[in-house]
């Protein structure tokens, strides 16, 4: 990264209220200081008002799961249940991906999950980009501190914010590809599996192959 790109990204940090960079520390966490720290943050951000999805927001779902995973889901952004519950994925898309993972022999409770914003968008439409900036910070700060050695990218717009490109969901699943270092599959959203069941099968195909990279980590 050249110094202008780090001095940048510093600086979104800083507007987004992050202080604290944990990659190093974080390696001396242990699990129970992990998912306190990760407690405690989401507490801290649930007042956040970096862009204008607080406005609708009854809760932040900053995300949920095992902060020792080796696996780290990452979707788009809350809907209305999870909203009200202040949890990632509890709908009728969260009921799939809980099957979805069984399918692959691996429990909710295995992973962590999380989602490019944080707060709701108004009548699930997609997130804006400074909407996505303004959260993005949260999300390096999440991976940092749990540090998973695989990424599951659920979506075009998780796929397309986090690989920085504008291309098809088509094309993210056809390649590995890597964020913060990090390998990342990426696989269709559950809730457009539940809108087109043609999309089942392919992507029956991106877990297998996910599942064949995760179980080598474990
Ligand atoms: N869709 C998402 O992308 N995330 C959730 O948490 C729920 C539905």
């Amino acid at each position: 990264m050249s110094r202008r790109a780090l001095l940048q990204y510093l600086e979104l940090l800083k507007q987004s209220g992050i202080q604290h960079l944990y990659h190093e520390s974080a390696q001396m966490l242990t699990p129970v200081g992990k998912k306190a720290l990760l407690e405690d943050l989401a507490q801290e951000y649930s007042d956040c008002t970096n862009c204008p999805l607080a406005a609708g927001r009854i809760n932040l779902v900053y995300g949920e799961g095992n902060a020792a995973c080796t696996a780290m889901l990452i979707g788009e952004g809350p809907g209305d249940s999870e909203n009200k519950i202040g949890k990632p994925f509890v709908g009728a898309a969260g009921q799939l991906l809980d099957k979805m993972l069984a399918a692959i022999k691996i429990a909710r409770e295995d992973v962590y999950i999380t989602n490019i914003v944080k707060c709701r968008p108004p009548e699930n439409r997609n997130p804006s980009t400074q909407e996505r900036l303004a959260c993005m910070p949260y999300l390096v700060e999440q991976i940092q501190i749990i540090q998973p050695k695989i990424l599951l990218i659920m979506g075009l717009v998780a796929a397309q914010s986090l690989l920085g490109n504008t291309h098809t969901l088509g094309w993210h699943r056809q390649s590995r590809h890597e964020f913060m270092g990090i390998p990342a599959f990426v696989t269709y959203h559950p809730a457009a599996l539940l809108r087109n069941s043609n999309w089942k099968r392919p992507a029956w195909e991106d877990l297998q192959a996910f599942q064949k990279e995760y179980e080598k980590l474990l």
